[in-house]
């Protein structure tokens, strides 16, 4: 009796051991997904079910209300402003003038003289509007390619501010900033 105890024993001790190798060989699982679920990264394709994450959108295709700019800022602004076309309609006295508080004046100036906090940090700041500032030459076209590329050692805000409040600060900038008598 003691005996049968003991061979029964040794005989589930190897065949737990055995368990380990059916998995290694394999077993018949139903729902494979289940048993080993398929961990892929977001668009990269999966070599062996063929199957992808996310689709990736069609070659060319544009975000919805977007338009990608063409430009880099390694082309002067004359240049790219020959390319560009101010919309019309903007809401530059209201939008413009916001958009230019939030992201310009803090280097730039409420008026654009240069005079933001930021100035004592950064001395390379520059005007962009008031006596002798050169952006006064620049057109409103200039401006716009400007901030959305930047230019040496200003970033550009082309990812940051969208594309219609571009244009209405560069228009804030022309036709307030620089203007001071139509204030
Ligand atoms: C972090 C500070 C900073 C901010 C914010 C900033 N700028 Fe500038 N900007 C600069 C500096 C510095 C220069 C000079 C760049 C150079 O030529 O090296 C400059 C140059 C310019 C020029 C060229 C002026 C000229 O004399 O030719 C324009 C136009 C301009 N900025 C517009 C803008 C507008 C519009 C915004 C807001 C969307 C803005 N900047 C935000 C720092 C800033």
């Amino acid at each position: 009796m003691k005996k049968k105890a003991i061979v029964t024993l040794v005989l589930f001790v190897i065949l737990s051991g055995l368990q380990g190798c059916v998995n290694v060989i394999g077993q018949w699982h139903y729902f494979t997904d289940m048993y080993y679920a398929p961990s892929i990264d977001a668009q990269q394709i999966d070599e062996l079910s063929g199957r992808n994450g996310n689709i990736l959108p069609p070659e060319g295709s544009v975000p919805y209300g977007t338009m990608p700019y063409p430009h880099t800022n390694l082309i002067d602004s004359a240049v790219a402003a020959k390319t560009l076309k101010m919309p019309a309609g903007l809401d530059y006295a209201a939008i413009g003038a916001q958009k230019y508080a939030i992201f310009c004046s803090p280097c730039h100036g409420i008026e654009g003289k240069a005079d933001g906090f930021v100035k004592k940090f950064m001395p390379m700041i520059v005007p962009v509007a008031g006596d002798g500032a050169n952006a006064n030459g620049l057109s409103a076209e200039q401006i716009y390619h400007i901030m959305t590329v930047g230019r040496g050692t200003m970033l550009g805000y082309g990812s940051q501010i969208k594309e219609n409040d571009r244009w209405a600060i560069a228009q804030y900038i022309k036709q307030v900033l620089q203007k001071p008598q139509a204030k």
